[in-house]
């Protein structure tokens, strides 16, 4: 986590106060000074102003509105095997009926943007199965540990960012809730968003600083498995970074555990790099050296124009 999350809400680390200076004169223009300034607010530093915003000027002023709907190819589908098929060895699960062909078909999504108080009661529990499916081993193997409730917790900080991705659905008729993946346990259940399906993928994201820069900082990217290899994850983190661009921020960040080699190669061909204040290995007192077990990444977005 950013280190300038303090008590819930990023706040900028304070600058120490300049030296009070002798003259009677620059006193009293500093009294003059100081009630001009008690009159007229100073406004908020662009992070803290961006934060305060409602989620509706957020989406209006920072969120490219063509990027809210995308076209993925469809689920793979079994197709009946012909007679010449009969000859062919059998699959590596031994299936001699069946054979698995991409579909030509492809599947509308949309997307939505919350904050973490406005996200479906529905929703954040997907996003957490998502984050509980995928990365909870990383989390246990890690010096880290798995906790459920501090996850949930960091999920809640009041200047979380949501963007949500799930199968846009045919007016009228209703989600099952069926999907593959394992994370798609329940039914549509109230607090989903109306007429919409499950949540398969998300990126949730905070506008923070870190180490004195104004960042966009990725928390969590997950799909779910039937969504992978798609194209939705470079299309959700495309957008992240566009709306860092247009808040205009200095980089975007994320963690990464080192062990995940999938995303790492993932945010590799996304052009991220390891972050200068990605931790060190440290030399224990017994002299042996303990290698961090993930590494901050980043991108330069100020100049840096967008890959799509
Ligand atoms: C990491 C993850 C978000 C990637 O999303 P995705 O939709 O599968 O990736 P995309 O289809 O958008 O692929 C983007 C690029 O990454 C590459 N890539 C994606 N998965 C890959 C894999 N398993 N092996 C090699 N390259 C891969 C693609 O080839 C593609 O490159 P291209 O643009 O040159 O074609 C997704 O796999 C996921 O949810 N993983 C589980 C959760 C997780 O580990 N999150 C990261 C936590 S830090």
């Amino acid at each position: 986590m950013p280190s300038s999350v303090k008590e819930g809400r990023v706040t900028k680390a304070k600058s120490k106060s300049r030296s009070t200076s002798s003259s009677v004169l620059s006193s009293s223009l500093g009294k003059r000074r100081r009630e001009h300034a008690e009159a007229t607010p100073k406004p908020l530093p662009l992070v803290e102003r961006t934060n305060a915003l409602p989620i509706d000027q957020f989406i209006e002023k920072y969120v490219p509105q063509s990027s809210l709907q995308l076209n993925l190819p469809g689920p793979k589908q079994k197709q009946k095997q012909t007679h010449d098929d009969k000859d062919k060895p059998a699959d590596r699960n031994g299936d001699h009926d069946h054979k698995e062909q991409d579909s030509p078909s492809t599947t509308n999504y949309i997307i939505d943007i919350h904050t973490a108080q406005s996200v479906p009661p529905a929703d954040f529990q997907a996003c957490f199965n998502l984050i509980e499916l995928t990365s909870s081993n990383d989390y246990m193997n890690s010096s880290i540990g798995w906790s459920p409730a501090k996850k949930r917790k960091e999920m809640k900080l009041p200047d979380m960012r949501y963007i949500l991705l799930r199968p846009a659905l045919a007016p009228g008729r209703p989600d099952t809730g069926q999907h593959e993946g394992g994370v798609d346990k329940a039914p549509s259940e109230e607090g989903t968003g109306a007429g919409k399906g499950q949540v398969l993928g998300f990126l949730s994201f905070m506008v923070t600083y870190e180490d004195g820069k104004e960042v966009i900082y990725c928390y969590e990217i997950h799909l779910s498995p039937t969504l992978r290899g798609k194209g939705a994850g470079k299309h959700l983190m495309t957008l992240y970074e566009e709306i860092g661009r247009r808040v205009g921020l200095e980089k975007a960040m994320l963690t990464v555990f080192k062990a995940n080699t999938v995303a790492r190669r993932f945010y590799d061909l996304l052009g991220y790099d390891v972050d200068e204040y990605s931790p060190q290995p440290r030399r224990l007192r017994n002299g042996t050296v303990k290698e961090p077990d993930y590494l901050i990444l980043s991108k330069a977005l100020k100049g840096n124009l967008p890959d799509v």
